[in-house]
């Protein structure tokens, strides 16, 4: 008691000495005498506007005194310049909950929690637990998150493919992007792009690259995952996939492997088999729920064993082949892949030419079997030398394109069961005359 009365003739002589008052109102708020911590904050805060502990002091201040909207003001300033400061984060929790803000409140906590796993604060935790009356639905969205990406590739580390850049651009994003246009127009809106081609092409990589162009989230799903998992649940997890892509707009929702859903339609003579296909066909229709904002990408490697109905119009409608790479395509790809790589002059167009029917993964190969021969030589010599046009040819030699047996059989589908022109693209790769 008798400090503070010292503190208070103290500051009569030296008014202007922030740290001395910024002590006395911390004491006068220690001691609960709350209206003059107050009055102590508001000068220091107004003689320095960038004072943080002062502004601390005040908020903790309006706390006590029930004035939480002015204290909410405060913290959110605070935590401008400082988003992880624990004791704003815990005050404007608790502010928050006393304005009975739960949804704000409980949103500063967690984050608390995440930047400080061990905080406790029986007060919010207790309220909040509770509170969220499902806590199963948080546990629900905890694992929806865990297969949501954000993919940080886009179109430019792709290389070529530019037709089919072009598509998806035309069909799936530009009626993201354009939504009122399209409609406005009377274009239907909807569909999606089923990729196709030899292994190791670049679908899977391009579809992820199409939600990092447009900055959306990524879902990715393997068929075979989803018939893996209990088959009585295959149809609700399905559904769960579609709904957490509507739930988390713009979203790219990717099925690999999607000719596993087909087969299963014609092999699988069980009517499991069939539910699934029907639950996956109305769910893309989109008949009991909305998929504005989510663009639906699939690929195969086999897509004649694909039910007709997947190409239905709203459906797979746009059925895209994806070559192996051309010699310029093949560049770039060697040049992404080469790019912070200690390289010495590659001849960029003497490699490509040497790699007809390579695929990017083969080109990815190629290079990882040059950057071992490279340490190996290191290692011996003692001496780190760059990779050179003559050690990408070397390895380009050790490696066999992996796309050619895929075009053997593919050949045969292009020729013999080519309804209504599906595969010419592939024919025309080949250069088989129709
Ligand atoms: N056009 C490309 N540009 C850059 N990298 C590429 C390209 N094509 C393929 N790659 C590289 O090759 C890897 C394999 O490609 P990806 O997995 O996308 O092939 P895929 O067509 O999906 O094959 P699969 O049919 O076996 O699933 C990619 O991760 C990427 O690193
Ligand atoms: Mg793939």
């Amino acid at each position: 008691m008798d400090s503070i009365d010292n503190l208070i003739s103290a500051l009569k002589h030296s008014p202007e000495n922030i740290p001395l008052r910024i002590y006395l109102a911390n004491l006068l708020l220690k001691e609960k005498r709350y209206n003059e911590a107050e009055e102590h904050f508001q000068i220091v805060v107004s003689e320095d506007k960038n004072n943080f502990e002062g502004k601390f002091g005040l908020a903790q201040t309006y706390f006590h005194l029930s004035k939480y909207s002015p204290c909410i003001v405060i913290l959110e300033e605070l935590l401008e310049k400082e988003d992880n400061n624990e004791q704003y984060l815990l005050l404007i929790s608790k502010a928050h909950l006393k304005e009975n803000d739960i949804y704000l409140s409980r949103e500063y906590y967690m984050k608390l929690i995440k930047i400080n796993p061990s905080i406790q604060s029986h007060e919010l935790d207790t309220v909040l637990r509770s509170s969220s009356n499902n806590n199963h639905q948080e546990e629900i969205d905890q694992d929806e998150l865990k297969f949501i990406e954000k993919p940080n590739i886009s179109f430019a580390d792709v290389g070529g493919m530019e037709n089919v850049k072009e598509e998806i651009d035309l069909k799936i994003i530009k009626p993201l992007l354009h939504s009122d246009l399209y409609k406005a127009y009377g274009k239907k809106i909807g569909g999606g792009i089923l990729l196709y081609g030899p292994p190791g092409c670049g679908k899977t990589y391009l579809a992820r690259a199409t939600a990092g162009e447009i900055n959306a989230n990524f879902i990715s799903v393997g068929i075979n995952d989803v018939l893996d998992m209990w088959s009585g649940n295959s149809e609700k997890n399905l559904h769960q996939i579609f709904e957490t892509a509507r739930k988390n707009t713009p979203c790219v929702l990717f099925f690999d492997e999607i000719d596993a859903l087909g087969a299963s339609r014609s092999d699988m003579k069980q009517s499991s088999g069939r539910h699934l296909i029907n639950q996956f066909l109305s769910e893309l229709d989109g008949i009991d729920s909305n998929n504005d904002g989510v663009l639906i990408l699939g690929a195969t490697n086999t897509p004649w064993h694909l039910d007709s109905a997947f190409r239905r119009p709203g459906r797979f409608d746009r059925i895209i082949f994806v070559s192996p790479p051309d010699e310029e395509s093949i560049m770039t790809i060697f040049k992404i892949n080469l790019e912070n790589k200690p390289c010495e002059n590659i001849d960029y167009k003497v490699i490509s030419k040497k790699t007809s029917k390579f695929s990017g993964a083969d080109v990815k190969a190629v290079i990882d079997i040059a950057i071992e021969g490279k340490l190996k030589e290191s290692f011996e010599s003692g001496i780190p030398k760059p990779i050179t046009t003559k050690d990408i040819l070397k390895a380009i030699k050790r490696h066999k394109a992996s796309t050619t047996e895929w075009f053997d059989s593919a050949r045969n589908y292009a020729l013999y069961s080519n309804e209504s022109g599906l595969y010419d693209d592939i024919l025309n790769y080949l250069k088989i005359k129709k």
